[in-house]
């Protein structure tokens, strides 16, 4: 399935394929968005809580700038680290078991709030969305989704490309070393996150940031 990105709303819509031309317009681009967020929502916390932004408030585009300063400072922290740790690749795959999902907590500590990579193909099953993001996280969207939180926060979804450095192991399984293989698999027996191709949708950074000024 292929999604598209609505210029004037900030978020993701089910784009039609070329033989269904369709003009979208803003209607049918908020009804989609709350039929995704319905699927993604818990029985306990209604998808009314979660409303799609279609422009930001002065105050949330300072979360928003907020949200892509801990973004960049997690991507970039992880490949530094990762380029490092790739020196014995089978012993990277525990690198990123331990440090990965600590480096992301220190950030959001820092920066006051939650941050995390998720995916639609999990390997660290620590690493499921935020029930937020859920419904959009299964529908694969290609474009940064943002969406305005309970209590003002924002919450924000960054699409992960895949690049060749990921191959090693998140690649094709016969593509993959059979030790890094044996490594993921031996760390996550229910491991989902191969088979994956230079430029696909990996998966997603998450970030929650609360309201900052009252
Ligand atoms: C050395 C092996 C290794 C490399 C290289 C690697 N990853 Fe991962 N990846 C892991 C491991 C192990 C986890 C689970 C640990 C965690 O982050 O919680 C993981 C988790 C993830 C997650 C979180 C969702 C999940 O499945 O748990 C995403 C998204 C992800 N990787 C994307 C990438 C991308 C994109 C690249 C390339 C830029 C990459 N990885 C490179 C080993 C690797």
């Amino acid at each position: 399935m292929f999604f598209r990105r609505d210029k004037t709303l900030n978020f993701a819509v089910a784009a039609p394929t070329s033989s269904m031309k369709l003009d979208f317009n803003p209607i049918i681009v908020l009804v989609v968005t709350w039929v995704v967020l319905c699927v993604g929502c818990a029985p306990n916390e209604p998808a009314a809580t979660w409303k799609p932004v279609t422009s930001l408030t002065s105050r949330q585009q300072l979360q928003k700038a907020q949200a892509l300063e801990a973004k960049e400072s997690l991507s970039s922290m992880l490949s530094l680290e990762l380029k490092a740790a790739m020196a014995d690749p089978a012993t990277a795959i525990h690198f990123c078991k331990t440090r990965a999902p600590s480096i992301a907590s220190q950030i959001g500590k820092e920066q006051n709030l939650r941050i995390g990579r998720t995916s639609f193909q999990i390997r660290n099953l620590n690493n499921q969305p935020p029930q937020w993001a859920k419904g959009f996280v299964r529908a694969r969207v290609n474009d940064a989704v943002t969406l305005q939180l309970a209590d003002d926060g924002l919450g924000l979804l960054f699409p992960i490309r895949v690049k060749t450095v990921c191959l090693h192991c998140h690649g094709q399984q016969s593509e993959m070393d059979p030790s890094i293989f044996a490594a993921v698999l031996s760390d996550y027996p229910d491991d989902k996150a191969t088979g994956f191709k230079v430029g696909d949708l990996g998966g997603y950074f998450w970030i929650e940031v609360p309201l900052m000024d009252r």
